[in-house]
């Protein structure tokens, strides 16, 4: 095969490109991922999951560190923040992990190109690079995986620097005084708890009654008082109305339901109401491909475009909006195209916010399950109840298992509390498995560990949970 030819082009380096990419590979395709950014792993790994997780930590430990260890008898002298060294250390994991990445590559044998591609046709895709020099390279099958970008709000441009995405807000040069969020979602409570930890009051201001979107009301409410205790100030069902970034300060001017103006004037104003599919020049409407009303590329359950020869995961397409849906539609699109069994379980993703304590979930919460008229009985099971989370201090939190009326069929597993991102694990692979409360109930869990909150919990469905 020549230079120029391969049987799979992945446009785009992050979560799903990449991953899709190495199966391809492992599959014995002839692949090139094309990348814009000069290093792989796209908004996951260089400007979102990754660094918001290590300035997560670091600030958490700096909290810690300030408020948290005197009480398990550690004390230490006056507590500083180095921000530059806390930057620092967050930049050295990204550049370690884009290079793992591109080390995975080589091992891989999977080609590399650097720049931006442009559909030229279904099987042929045109890559300009920084310098503006274009090269044309042809495949049997194209996979777009261009991810998103932030959402601008229509009138409040982004400027860089005082009205800003999560894209600054996880490199800004000090502490803010006042950090203004519009939007109570996962960037707004994640980037939200880092610059409050490090000493930045936080006001999030959110249009819907709650924060975080359809998670279970219940759960929601106990998270929400926790990080209003933090410290995070909420202003919910207040709509902004606008927002001026001329002064020295930023000023943002608001309306809550009651009809009152409300006015913050803070350092940075981040804005985080989601995030759009990103296929700016990319060619795709030219060549053909369809997309639905809101901008997304639709997709068979073959991940196949309107173009038979395109195929499209991740955030451009509908759906959740991460990572590992990405990764996991990634796999089963080159599957498919390999001609092997092929799906995913839409209904088994897990959701992780990864505030302190954390929120987990996978499957639905009371309120989506009132509404589609499903029965179900639910187990509730308080985080401080086990011994785990009393020898580490922790208070906060609850599990909830919901199942079935009828059949005790899991259908939904929500979690607040500490490590809650690693234990959901478990709730994922019993809903994979299609498993019951009764499963979980049953199955053998460590003691002691937070993992026990979800047995107890699937007790509770049955009014058996032992600890409470
Ligand atoms: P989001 O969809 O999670 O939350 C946006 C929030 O902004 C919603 O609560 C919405 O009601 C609110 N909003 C929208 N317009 C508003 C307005 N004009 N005024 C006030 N509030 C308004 O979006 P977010 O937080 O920007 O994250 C973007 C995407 O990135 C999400 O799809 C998310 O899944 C993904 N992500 C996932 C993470 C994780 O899995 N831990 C971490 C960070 C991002």
């Amino acid at each position: 095969m020549a230079d120029n030819k391969f049987d799979l082009i992945v446009i785009g380096g992050g979560p799903g490109g990449y991953v899709a990419s190495i199966r391809a590979a492992q599959l014995g395709m002839k692949v090139a991922c094309v990348e814009k950014r000069t290093t792989l792993g796209g908004t996951c790994l260089n400007v979102g999951c990754i660094p918001s997780k290590a300035l997560l930590d670091s600030s958490e430990l700096y909290h810690q560190a300030k408020e948290g260890m005197a009480v398990h008898g550690v004390t230490v002298g006056q507590v500083k923040l180095d921000l530059k060294t806390m930057m620092g250390r967050k930049e050295k994991v990204v550049g370690e992990l884009t290079q793992g990445i591109a080390s995975l590559f080589k091992k891989n044998k999977i080609t590399h190109i650097s720049g931006t591609a442009r559909l030229v046709s279904g099987t042929s895709v045109e890559v300009t690079q920084e310098k503006g020099k274009a090269e044309t390279f042809e495949a049997t099958r194209v996979l777009i995986a261009t991810g998103s970008e932030p959402f601008e709000l229509p009138g409040i441009p982004f400027d860089g620097t005082k009205v800003i995405s999560s894209t600054e807000a996880l490199s800004l040069p000090k502490v803010p005084k006042h950090l203004i969020v519009i939007g109570g979602g996962v960037i707004g409570l994640e980037l939200g708890s880092v610059w409050q930890r490090l000493g930045a009051k936080v006001t999030v201001i959110e249009m819907l009654p709650q924060p975080l979107g359809n998670l279970d009301t219940q759960i929601n409410r106990l998270a929400q008082r926790t990080f209003s205790r933090q410290g995070i100030e909420f202003h919910l069902e207040t709509r902004v109305t606008a927002v001026d970034a001329k002064g020295k300060e930023v000023k943002v001017t608001a309306e809550n339901a009651k009809g009152e103006k409300l006015e913050f004037n803070g350092d940075h104003v981040l804005v985080a109401v989601g995030r759009k599919p990103f296929v700016e020049g990319l060619g795709a409407k030219e060549v053909g491909v369809a997309f639905n009303e809101r901008g997304f590329i639709t997709v068979n359950d073959h991940y196949q475009t309107s173009v038979p020869t395109v195929y499209a995961i991740g955030d451009v397409t509908p759906g959740p909006m991460l990572a590992h849906k990405a990764s996991e539609e990634g796999v089963a699109a080159v599957d498919g195209m390999a001609g092997l069994p092929a799906h995913m379980n839409y209904d088994a993703i897990p959701f992780v916010v990864y505030t302190w304590p954390e929120i987990a979930w996978v499957g639905r919460g009371e309120e989506e399950l009132k509404a589609a008229g499903i029965e179900y009985r639910t187990g509730t099971f308080p985080m401080q109840a086990t011994a785990r989370a009393k020898a580490m201090g922790e208070k906060d939190g609850m599990v909830k298992v919901i199942s079935d009326a009828r059949t005790d069929k899991l259908l939904g597993v929500i979690m607040f509390g500490p490590r809650a991102s690693d234990v959901i694990g478990e709730a994922a692979v019993a809903v994979e498995f299609g498993g019951s409360a009764e499963d979980l109930a049953r199955s053998v869990h460590a003691h002691p560990t937070f993992s026990e909150a979800i047995k107890e919990a699937a007790l509770g469905v049955e009014k058996r949970a032992i600890h409470l």
